[in-house]
């Protein structure tokens, strides 16, 4: 059967969670400029967000630029910042159509301002879309993350807001960034690395980790079913036996 008709449209995850990576080495073995592997990569970003969206996947977060990313050659910062502000600008039309709502996650004041100000548009443009949720991670650090979380909550004991017995694992995701969304059920990563890259530490607690040697750029409708279909043909137990979980399969079944 073909892998496009495989993927059990009833057993989808809610919210998948993607590290894009292998543009510089994918641009390198042909030859060219690292700065070409992000441009191509942008043509992945757009098949994988019309594919989600016609799955109807709630949830899709890229990982764009970790806060790690400020390190690299200024050429690159540069390229890559323009490269998100060209196509943010040209895509924000597509995605309000497409019925595509557009956040970010990350620290968003280290952006340069044209890039603040791109984003902002798009967020507001597509604030009233009711369907698949796009969620850029732009300087982002996870740790970074959970520590800005233990600060609010801290202040908030302080102040006498926050009761420190009431904090439990739902009440600290709130203080996450990524409050607003459910924890992604299935993280992918491109280009033969395994490891998580300082990406969704805590929400991706319980996701199943999928990892394709595929460059970014590479990457296409295919690859995502391919992933879909691993996903669905594995077996959740959240700490639970097999048995317990079959049994009550059956019994909701
Ligand atoms: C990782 O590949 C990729 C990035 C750091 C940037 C990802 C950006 C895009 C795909 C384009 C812009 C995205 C949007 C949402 C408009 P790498 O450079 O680390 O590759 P390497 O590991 O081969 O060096």
């Amino acid at each position: 059967m073909d892998i496009l008709d495989s993927v059990d449209r009833t057993k989808l995850p809610k919210h998948i969670a993607i590290i894009m990576d292998g543009n510089g080495r994918w641009a390198k073995e042909r030859g060219q400029d690292r700065v070409y592997g992000h441009h191509e990569g942008v043509i992945s970003v757009r098949e994988v967000v019309n594919n989600c969206g016609e799955l109807g996947i709630q949830y899709l977060t890229l990982y764009a630029f970790s806060a790690e990313n400020w390190n690299r050659p200024k050429a690159e910062v540069d390229a890559l910042m323009e490269l998100l502000v060209n196509t943010i600008r040209k895509e924000a039309e597509e995605l309000k159509k497409n019925n595509v709502r557009m956040h970010v996650i990350g620290d968003f004041q280290s952006l340069p301002a044209i890039c603040q100000k791109e984003l902002t548009e798009a967020i507001e443009m597509t604030a009233s879309n009711t369907g698949l949720n796009l969620i850029l991670a732009l300087s982002y650090s996870s740790r970074q993350e959970i520590i800005n979380a233990a600060k609010k909550i801290a202040t908030g004991i302080a102040g006498g807001t926050i009761e420190a017995a009431n904090i439990n694992e739902s009440t600290f995701a709130q203080y996450l960034d990524t409050a607003n969304f459910p924890d992604p059920e299935l993280m992918i990563r491109t280009s033969g690395e395994y490891r998580i890259s300082n990406y969704l530490l805590y929400q991706l607690a319980y996701a199943e980790l999928y990892f394709t040697d595929v460059h970014w750029p590479e990457f296409r409708k295919q690859h995502l079913y391919e992933a879909l279909v691993n996903y669905q043909q594995r077996e959740r137990r959240f700490g639970k036996t097999s048995e317990q979980i079959q049994t009550n399969t059956a019994q909701h079944a």
